[in-house]
């Protein structure tokens, strides 16, 4: 071949070579990053439309470089199987309750089950917006997960198929939990069997009599229609139920570094929407069991507030450990919480 010839192949060559890589980029820039995001709760709940808000506006600020996946109402996974499935990065977000880290090791968490801890959204939110929270955030980081947010459900009620009005109504029902040792020996002080079962199989589980009662928000209680299989509500607001929306974490560094400022900046804006809507949202379902007329909703009276609260003030000292002392001093603090008073 000579020089000449051999000159216009390599170029030839060098052109195709560029053509090819100028394709691969084209194609890699039009193939989006997928997130898959699981939860277990009905769509019109805060969660459940916290998390619609945060898809559409992941994919608007990221011009539609992410695409967002949002399974809901535990169409993908249960309680436990969607933070196995988070670990191992078959799904990339997930929000559960602050009662689901326990059996991950994160035991910490279940400070936000201790019964009447909170006085109201403001004492938590000192506890979930200040250097507590954060801390607790990061204690997730060596399980492979980066905690991105505190998302508000909001302050339970317990049902059952008898009056709860005053704590003997407890003895010897069995009552669902999440998995939380807090919330065990919560049960325990009520002299009631606490029984953990996966939320999905919360109303099943009601209507066959495996469990007798259980614990949860209004908007809870009605997306799943547990107010057809329960007769007796009483509105205690004994413990807060919330969520900590988190990543994966391999996933979440190996994001070029201006999606994750948007998906951040999505975040924020699905988090004020999740913490404003909470109550509104609880407040309406509550107003939707009420028409519908098949369980009683009892408030409870200053007097049965208070014995209720006595009989649950002993599980603070009993579960110190499980949580850690300087945490609980730490969250008392910040919540505005008084041990010696309670
Ligand atoms: C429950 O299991 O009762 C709740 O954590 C469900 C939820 O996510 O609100």
């Amino acid at each position: 071949m000579d020089r000449l010839r051999a000159r216009n192949l390599a170029r030839s060559l060098a052109a195709i070579a560029l053509a090819a890589l100028a394709a691969a980029g084209r194609a890699g820039a039009a193939e989006p990053i997928v997130l898959r995001f699981s939860h277990v709760v009905a769509v019109n709940t805060p969660k459940g439309q916290a998390a619609d808000l945060f898809r559409r506006r992941a994919e608007e600020l990221t011009g539609g470089r992410v695409h967002v996946e949002v399974f809901p109402n535990s169409t993908l996974y249960k309680d436990r199987e969607e933070i196995e499935a988070l670990q191992l990065g078959s799904v990339q977000m997930i929000a559960p309750s602050l009662s689901k880290f326990g059996p991950l090791g994160v035991t910490e968490f279940e400070v936000f089950d201790l019964p009447y801890l909170f006085s109201g959204y403001e004492s938590l939110r000192r506890v979930t917006q200040g250097p507590v929270g954060r801390a607790l955030l990061d204690k997730l980081e060596p399980k492979g997960i980066v905690g991105l947010a505190y998302w508000d459900n909001g302050f339970k009620a317990f049902s059952a198929n008898r009056p709860l009005r005053v704590p003997a109504d407890f003895r010897g029902l069995r009552v669902r939990v999440q998995p939380s040792v807090v919330l065990e020996a919560q049960m325990r002080a009520l002299g009631a069997q606490p029984q953990i079962l996966a939320f999905s199989d919360v109303t099943a589980a009601l209507r066959a009599g495996v469990v007798d009662g259980a614990e949860n928000p209004a908007s809870n209680l009605w997306t799943q229609r547990m107010h057809e299989v329960q007769r007796h509500v009483t509105l205690t607001e004994h413990g807060y139920l919330g969520y900590a929306v988190v990543v994966n974490k391999r996933f979440w560094d190996a994001l070029p570094r201006d999606v994750r400022a948007q998906l951040t900046r999505a975040m924020a804006e699905a988090t004020e929407h999740a913490n404003r809507i909470a109550r509104e949202k609880n407040e309406e379902d509550l107003a939707r069991l009420r028409a519908a007329g098949t369980t009683e909703i009892h408030v409870p009276t200053p007097a049965e507030r208070l014995a209720l609260k006595r009989a649950l003030a002993p599980v603070h000292a009993q579960v110190e450990e499980r949580v850690g002392r300087a945490l609980l001093k730490d969250v008392y603090r910040a919540a505005g919480y008084d041990p010696d008073h309670p």
